[in-house]
């Protein structure tokens, strides 16, 4: 029943963007106000690395639980120096992300940006330093003037937007000449060629593409224990099985299409003219 449910939810979000938006909104705002864990700081696949290819993330003990997450952040930024750097993060989320790369990678100032008031406010009360700030607002409505950052991020957040042409213009004005855009997320094979086209038209260029999705399956198959624990103790009953899914714990859909190369992960690194 519920992959019956889920199904319809996904065909209606594709068809339908206005409802995709809003209804991933509603969706945001509820597990932020109902599910207050302090320690919940992410909500994405994560990122493994594959044996051979590339080191694991250098961390302190205490944001080791938190590795496979961070490091779908720390694949994006690893080839740009972000020290003393303006940083916005698009979707933000429960703040782990900006608060890792504030901690580990030293912008002067780190802004996380998204549209959930509730995981703003956990924001805030949750990831407090220096330089570090938390503000609701859309991502197809950016509100920061042009040219204030050298850098935005965007992490598992974009599938849910009802215009990427919009959300790409936002991020080239708030942008400053030469700054990066680095971004990923999830798509359907036949959907890359219209996000290429959008990324082409928006006259962003691209300086690398990379398809991730089995570092994100490999994080997935190595979390799912931790995953599947932590619904059943934080999640109320009726939705656990909703929770399965969103959390892309094995046997989800989300799962099996990345497996079976129906989902595909990808990432792109990106830059502003001069
Ligand atoms: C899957 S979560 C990822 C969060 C975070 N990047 C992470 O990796 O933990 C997607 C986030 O994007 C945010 N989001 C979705 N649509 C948005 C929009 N139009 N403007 C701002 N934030 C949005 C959601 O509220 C949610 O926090």
């Amino acid at each position: 029943m519920t992959t019956i449910l889920i199904t319809l939810y996904n065909k209606l979000c594709y068809w339908i963007p206005g409802f995709r938006k809003l209804s991933r909104k509603w969706m945001y705002q509820a597990m932020g106000h109902y599910i207050k864990q302090d320690d919940w700081k992410f909500m994405n696949y994560g990122y493994a690395c594959l044996i051979g290819s590339e080191n694991p993330a250098a961390l302190d003990q205490m944001d080791d639980e938190n590795r496979l997450s961070y490091q779908l952040y720390n694949h994006l930024v690893a080839e740009i120096e972000l020290a003393d750097k303006h940083v916005l993060e698009v979707g933000s989320g429960r703040g782990g992300g900006a608060s890792m790369i504030k901690k580990y990678h030293k912008p002067k100032k780190m802004v996380g940006l998204d549209f959930s008031r509730a995981a703003i406010k956990l924001c805030k009360r949750n990831h407090v330093a220096d330089g570090l700030e938390f503000i609701e607002g859309d991502a197809e409505n950016i509100p920061f003037d042009a040219e204030s950052f050298d850098v935005v991020i965007n992490v598992e957040s974009s599938h849910c937007y009802s215009s990427m042409k919009t959300f790409l213009n936002e991020v080239k004005k708030v942008l400053k000449p030469g700054g990066h855009f680095l971004f990923t997320d999830f798509r359907k094979p036949y959907e890359i060629d219209e996000l290429e086209r959008l990324i082409f038209a928006s006259g962003l260029e691209v300086i690398t593409k990379r398809e991730i999705t089995l570092n994100v399956l490999k994080a997935l198959d190595e979390d799912h224990d931790r995953r599947m624990q932590t619904i059943v103790q934080h999640v109320p009953k009726p939705f656990i099985s909703q929770f399965y899914e969103f959390a892309g714990v094995r046997d989800s859909i989300i799962y099996r299409q990345l497996e079976a190369g129906e989902m595909l992960y990808l990432s792109y690194s990106m830059r502003k003219a001069f």
